[in-house]
């Protein structure tokens, strides 16, 4: 049975609107936008799938703040009696909680964050050393579920929309330290243009909130250091 009822307040397309749900032990904020859209209103639109952190579709804004709502437990976002849940910054909104992620994935390919292959399957398998400084730096952002919660939370993407933001610039990174990957100077052109890595404040919101414990700002900060000896040497 509940023991308590928590106000929320989801943002939506008319505006904030204010619900009672009853409170639960190990209730999550995906749990709340849940009861109300099937309690309540089930014209509230959202997205979610697998509701364990893997799929990465869940995320909203929690009391202002970029979260994967099916991981984040309401006693630790209130102290129990309220709720603020909004849909993701810096994306366009689709309807309620449900934003449109196609600029989001449209700066991964801008940013040339997709594999770019040399071998054919008559080659044999590539052998990679576990243990190279580049596979550590590739294997750092490798766990990246395309949450887009970093970007939310990014202030240079919010002033800028052509910023490729942090997820996009891993993903560039991880792909220039691959050993696999033969894409190096079509990245590296790619994440020194306008939009590029280079308009990054180095202020770590992106690895802040990332909720992989990724550190998008790292990735970014080697893409500057790569990217100005590439300019240096092509200039020589
Ligand atoms: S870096 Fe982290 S916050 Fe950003 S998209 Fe990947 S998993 Fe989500
Ligand atoms: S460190 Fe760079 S990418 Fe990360 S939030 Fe700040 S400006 Fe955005
Ligand atoms: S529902 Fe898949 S990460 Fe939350």
């Amino acid at each position: 049975m509940p023991s308590d009822v928590l106000h929320v307040t989801i943002d939506r397309a008319n505006g904030p609107e204010s619900f009672e749900v009853p409170a639960y032990d190990n209730q999550t904020v995906l749990d709340v936008v849940s009861w109300v859209q099937q309690n309540a209103d089930p014209t509230l639109s959202y997205r979610f799938a697998c509701r364990v952190g893997m799929c990465g579709s869940c995320a909203m804004m929690v009391n202002g703040v970029p979260r994967w709502t099916c991981r984040t437990h309401v006693s630790k976002v209130t102290d129990g009696a309220a709720i603020h849940v909004g849909p993701l910054r810096n994306l366009p909104i689709i309807k309620d909680l449900a934003v449109d992620m196609d600029p989001f994935f449209d700066k991964w390919v801008a940013a040339e964050g997709v594999h770019h292959g040399g071998l054919t399957r008559d080659d044999s398998i590539a052998v990679v050393d576990e243990g190279s400084a580049t596979r550590v730096e590739a294997n750092a952002g490798i766990e990246c579920i395309n949450c887009s919660v970093c970007y939310a939370a990014c202030d240079t993407v919010a002033g800028n929309a052509d910023y490729l933001g942090p997820a996009a610039l891993q993903r560039a990174w991880t792909l220039l330290n691959d050993a696999k990957d033969e894409g190096s100077v079509a990245i590296l052109d790619a994440v020194s243009g306008d939009g590029g890595c280079h308009n990054c404040h180095s202020m770590g919101s992106c690895t802040l909130y990332c909720p992989n414990e990724l550190d998008p700002m790292s990735a970014i900060a080697g893409l500057k250091r790569e990217t100005a000896k590439n300019f240096f040497w092509r200039g020589r």
